[in-house]
């Protein structure tokens, strides 16, 4: 079965698409068949790694999308991935082990489509659906709008894990609070739900702090996190694993020259690169590997084998 990632915080801006672009890269790299499912109207995680011209046409067949889970009670999940989405110039897959449940633009009327919906939760048609594939994969990871919409809940009921991709400042703390009390409500709201669907029950495992520039003095702003951190433990808000995960994602503009390219950071050629950004995904990707209870073999124990 899947482990189910959502990646999500109140806060837009603070790298949770690219964590996920990059990370799903890294899995998938590392031999875990991986998809991300985007969950964000916005699109980003789809246009990024299909390309522009290729989710333009994806348009044209509504039905290839998520939203169409909930307007057609037949469809089903494998309509809508696209296997191996990012592909190189002649059109070869370049990450095989990496699949996409695409987001277009109309995902924003999920709200109002599920209104017509008879009286079970919307999340549970959602659940339905993301089970019928699970064994398909080692990962699978939402990429959340920066809100407790509907795709919100949709990707946490069916979660494992939050991981909660930040910036070291003090408003991304503020957001982080407000995201451990929406989680803790939404757990209960649903809890009678998860037990009827066997759903798991959605837990923050970690923060990632993303696009640090060098040089800024994060250790203030650490140390208040952290505090909160454990007073979410002694809440019972997080879970007693839940850490700042010490692999840091520094800024750079090879992040923005990615997106242009189509490409994860991961994949980019050292020329295209200004610093070595994929070093710092994959050493996360490793820790979230271990923290999950399946490590990595380091290379040394690769080599031996
Ligand atoms: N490590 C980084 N260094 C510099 N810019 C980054 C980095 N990570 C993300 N960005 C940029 O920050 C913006 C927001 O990132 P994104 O991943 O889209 O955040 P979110 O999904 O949380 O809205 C984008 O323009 C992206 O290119
Ligand atoms: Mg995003």
């Amino acid at each position: 079965m899947a482990k189910k990632i959502s990646f999500l915080n109140i806060k837009g801006g603070v790298g949770k698409t690219s964590l996920i672009v990059n990370m799903g890269a890294c899995l998938a790299y590392m031999g875990r068949r991986t998809l991300i499912v985007d969950f964000d109207a916005q699109s980003n995680a789809s246009i990024w790694l299909m390309r522009l011209d290729r989710w333009n046409s994806l348009n044209r067949d509504p039905k290839k999308f998520v939203l169409n889970l909930f307007k057609d009670p037949n469809s089903e999940m494998r309509d809508c991935i696209q296997k191996s989405p990012i592909r190189d110039a002649d059109g070869d897959e370049m990450l095989p082990r990496l699949d996409l449940a695409p987001a277009s633009f109309s995902l924003m009327d999920l709200e109002h489509e599920v209104e017509k919906q008879d009286d079970r939760p919307f999340y549970l048609r959602f659940h339905e659906a993301i089970s019928t594939i699970e064994d398909d994969y080692d990962f699978i990871l939402f990429d959340c709008p920066p809100n407790f919409f509907y795709s919100t809940q949709c990707a946490l009921f069916s979660s494992d894990s939050v991981l909660v991709p930040s910036n070291p400042d003090a408003l991304s703390i503020i957001g982080f609070h407000l995201l451990a009390d929406k989680l803790a409500d939404f757990k209960k709201r649903s809890a009678a739900h998860r037990e009827e669907a066997g759903a798991p029950t959605p837990e923050i495992i970690g923060v990632a702090l993303n696009a640090v520039k060098p040089g800024t003095k994060i250790h203030v702003p650490l140390e208040r996190f952290n505090a909160q951190i454990e007073r979410f433990k002694d809440q019972g808000k997080v879970a007693a694993t839940t850490h700042i995960y010490p692999d840091l994602i520094r800024h750079s503009v090879t992040v923005g020259r990615a997106v242009m390219l189509g490409v994860p950071t991961v994949l980019m050629s050292k020329q295209d690169a200004s610093i070595n950004l994929a070093e710092d995904y994959i050493k996360l990707t490793k820790h979230l590997l271990e923290q999950l209870g399946d490590p990595e073999p380091d290379d040394e124990e690769e080599e031996a084998k």
